[in-house]
């Protein structure tokens, strides 16, 4: 669905607006039942599945609940499941409040991501949040990670322990691209920035992506390197998706050339300047929460990647970056694991 909605024009009341906007959601957004990202509150409109997305696999594993507002997806014996926008969209903010399922989780893992891994196999882009699944009494991990034209070879996972329990409550997680900035958020947290550098080249997410929410078994590798497999005596895994936010200039699924003239949306300016406050809450968030980054793993990339600020942070984690004190027994992923996560 390409409206014109899809791209409102600047507008400088708004952004007058946004500190103000941000403040009342800081001090309001606790009782609900799910907080809005700062940068979204009152200012863009979350949409039902039908004006904006598609089954991708999975059959009667995707239901629709709450006129459509609420995406129910379902990991059992047979499949997972998925959606995606019927949109590919150059930049933009794409949101979800996610809830994902409790009790005994392993080898289960739900992803959000935006990917061309379709129009383009050799020389994709993508960027994702990954959760993933535990045994019963411990976390769920969070990961995100970018990939620019191919760059399978050169992960850039961070890996965080959350703040909450987010098989309790809904929690939003939110991409933010512009050509200049990637920037990812937990709530109305800003977890991680990427700054687009010269040296990154085309490492920097630069075709137009669509937008994918899927769950599968990954018990492969998702848990402790695969020690867990998922246990379907505990399926059918669900998990649930609101307050679903599109937010981004749609291009010519054939060509990708631009369909309409998206001038300089909303979320330019917020890219391009967090406010001193949001600084703060993201690196409290990266120094308490973060507990692996490749950017600090020496024994994957002897010379760390050029993006990378090794000055922040540095006595946090060891070697093989992953923090300090933390449970060291939680691997990541593995390095073989993207094809898998491409659906
Ligand atoms: C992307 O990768 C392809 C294949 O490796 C290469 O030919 C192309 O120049 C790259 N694009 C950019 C912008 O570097």
């Amino acid at each position: 669905m390409a409206s014109s909605s899809s791209c409102p024009p600047p507008s400088p009341r708004l952004a007058h607006l946004l500190p103000v906007l941000v403040a009342a959601v800081v001090l309001l957004g606790r009782g609900g039942e799910a907080r809005q990202p700062a940068p979204l509150h009152g200012v863009v409109r979350s949409m039902a599945f039908d004006e904006g997305y598609t089954q991708l696999f999975g059959s009667g594993n995707l239901a629709l609940r709450r006129e459509g507002k609420r995406v129910h997806l379902a990991l059992d014996e047979s499949t997972g499941s998925g959606f995606a926008s019927q949109d590919l969209f150059l930049h933009g903010f794409f949101s979800a409040a996610v809830k994902l399922p409790a009790d005994y989780a392993a080898g289960v893992v739900v992803a959000f991501y935006l990917s061309n891994a379709d129009a383009y196999e050799k020389t994709h882009d993508e960027l994702d949040f990954e959760f993933l699944g535990n045994v019963r009494g411990r976390d769920w991990r969070v990961q995100t990670n970018v990939y620019g034209n191919g760059s399978t070879g050169a992960g850039r996972e961070e890996r965080y322990d959350l703040p909450f329990d987010p098989t309790d409550d809904f929690h939003h997680y939110s991409i933010l691209w512009t050509q200049h900035r990637i920037i990812f958020y937990v709530d109305e947290t800003p977890i991680r920035e990427v700054v687009r550098t010269e040296a990154m080249g085309a490492a920097f997410p630069s075709k137009p992506m669509s937008l994918y929410a899927t769950i599968w078994d990954g018990s492969a590798w998702a848990t402790l390197g695969g020690r867990y497999r998922a246990n379907y005596k505990y399926a059918p895994f669900v998990a649930q998706f609101g307050d679903l936010v599109l937010e981004g200039c749609p291009v010519n699924p054939i060509d990708h050339s631009a369909t309409a003239a998206c001038g300089t949306p909303w979320y330019e300016p917020v890219a391009a300047a967090l406010s001193a406050e949001q600084r703060a809450a993201m690196s409290a968030f990266r120094r308490g929460q973060m507990s692996y980054s490749y950017c600090h793993d020496r024994r994957r990339y002897p010379v760390a990647l050029s993006e990378c600020d090794t000055a922040a942070l540095p006595r946090l984690f060891g070697p093989d970056g992953m923090k300090y004190g933390g449970d060291r027994r939680h691997r990541r992923g593995g390095r073989g694991h993207r094809s898998d996560v491409v659906m």
